[in-house]
């Protein structure tokens, strides 16, 4: 029996090491015990009991997918992940295919583990909200959150893009990571019983902060228990700190973005977008074959916008819907949100549509690329257009979601989804507002986009170009209480 103690919960490099050696000595799954230095498992085997490891020479492959598959696998909480993990290194050098057989029960079991990581870092990403503590320029900015695995290694840097000019802390059960505008830093996470209230956690920021980072402070001992040793190189200097010391300055602000919190249970996404929408029933939405694209495309990395957007967002609707409205790509609401059209242009869309007696339940709402485009400016993140490559990249998710409404009409609101739809770049001001034939049988009604509305700067074309925009709206009106007779 060996028993291989890991230097952390994310120790991979120790995992990988270790069971190379493992393998290279030919000790089956079934004799290697795998635990963690400091973990909660209790030490059954004692080291003693190990028979020696030779430091065998000679190559050892396993395909590049399996590295990959291992590194996302080994920030799953399942204690048994590092025991699956290298049992199926074990099998792979029997079938080095092992891993494209879908049907294999400990591939499956990988993948929607390795799924179950990408979920949570998605999680994340939406759903950190940051409370600025201090007062600028000296603010500190501290979120709470509790993710369901250890991936807070993982969604740091997705934090410190995208929040690069203010010093942040996330802090968390398992460690607490840290932005000081420069590097990314972590430190032990902090005790589940504190678990803050967005109200608390200034007082549980200060508490953590005197105990942890306070250099003349520091428990060594109790740190050392509670983290793991690689961690401790990357303790945050005392200056990442300094703004919280001035006791004086300290006041509480709004948290950064809206107080969306994260429903206590999760929710099933059904649900959600049912009682979002009023009117719809939860079979509308109850679509897998859409929830698969949907879960799909929030993996996307065809193009550089995942990079630094909170999360894909994907269409919304009824499958059934005659009639798909495809808007240029998400803005800063939907980004956070998640959804479709909620923020300003939304509102402006859902009142036009109204106004032409379409009820926006009834259609699909889209999005020409899925990630909002924006350079940050300050708290802020501004607008851009997305770009041809970006266009084209996204273009499969939304012939794929046509593919799957199959609506008779689609309605492109702006040049931007023109050119997605039409599949080249066509001018608005004349095509707008005619029904255009295309091969595939669909029609596509090509009208302004919601936004150049808000735009304009003159309250007479404010009204005028709002008024024909309601017209190309009617049209599509017309399009659906024919398309209702006729079924
Ligand atoms: N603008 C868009 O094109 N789409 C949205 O979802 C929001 C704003
Ligand atoms: Fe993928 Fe579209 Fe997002 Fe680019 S914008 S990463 S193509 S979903």
């Amino acid at each position: 029996m060996h028993t291989i103690t890991l230097d952390g919960e994310t120790d991979f490099d120790g995992w990988r090491k270790a069971a190379r050696l493992l393998a290279m000595n030919g000790v089956a799954p079934a004799d290697v015990t795998w635990i963690v230095a400091g973990g909660d498992e209790p030490e059954l085997f004692p080291a003693a009991q190990n028979t020696p490891l030779e430091d065998v020479r000679g190559t050892f492959n396993v395909p590049a997918p399996f590295v990959a598959l291992a590194k996302t696998v080994i920030l799953h909480r399942d204690p048994q992940r590092f025991a699956l993990l290298y049992r199926m290194l074990w099998r792979l050098r029997g079938n080095h295919d092992l891993l494209q057989l879908a049907t294999d029960p400990d591939t499956s079991k990988l993948e929607s583990m390795a799924k179950a990581i990408r979920r949570d870092e998605h999680k994340m990403h939406a759903f950190v909200r940051f409370r600025e503590i201090g007062r600028e320029p000296k603010s500190h900015f501290v979120a709470w959150f509790e993710p369901d695995h250890h991936i807070v290694e993982l969604a740091a840097p997705f934090f410190a893009r995208r929040f690069a000019d203010m010093a942040w802390s996330i802090l968390t059960p398992d460690l607490s990571a840290h932005w000081d505008g420069h590097k990314v830093s972590f430190s032990p996470g902090v005790d589940k019983s504190m678990a803050p209230s967005s109200d608390r956690l200034e007082e549980v920021w200060l508490t953590y902060y005197a105990n942890i980072f306070n250099p003349a402070r520091l428990k060594t001992k109790a740190m050392q228990n509670e983290m793991p040793k690689k961690y401790w190189r990357n303790l945050p200097e005392a200056a990442l700190i300094k703004p919280l010391i001035d006791k004086a300055e300290r006041v509480t602000s709004e948290m950064i973005a809206a107080e969306a919190q994260e429903p206590k249970k999760p929710q099933r996404r059904e649900e959600i977008m049912a009682k979002s929408h009023g009117t719809a029933s939860a079979e509308q939405f109850n679509d897998t074959s859409l929830a698969a694209l949907r879960d799909e495309a929030a993996d996307c990395r065809a193009c550089p916008l995942w990079k630094d957007a909170t999360q894909t967002v994907f269409g919304e609707g009824p499958k059934q819907a005659s009639v798909m409205m495809v808007g240029e790509q998400p803005g800063d609401k939907e980004d956070l949100a998640g959804k479709p059209f909620v923020g300003p242009p939304g509102q402006m869309l859902d009142k036009a549509l109204k106004e032409a007696g379409i009820i926006r339940d009834k259609v699909y709402v889209t999005n020409a690329v899925k990630h909002f485009k924006f350079v940050p400016r300050g708290k802020f993140r501004l607008h851009q257009k997305p770009a041809t490559p970006e266009i084209k990249a996204c273009r499969p998710w939304y012939e794929r979601e046509k593919a799957l409404v199959k609506p008779e009409l689609v309605v492109a609101m702006g040049a931007t989804a023109a050119q997605s739809v039409l599949g080249k770049v066509v001018p608005i001001g004349k095509t707008r507002g005619r029904v255009i034939d295309l091969d595939d049988g669909t029609r596509v009604l090509v009208t302004v986009h919601p936004s150049y509305l808000l735009r304009l700067p003159d309250e007479d074309a404010k009204a005028r170009e709002y008024e024909n925009f309601v017209h190309d709206l009617r049209i599509v009106a017309a399009h659906l209480s024919e398309s209702a007779r006729a079924a």
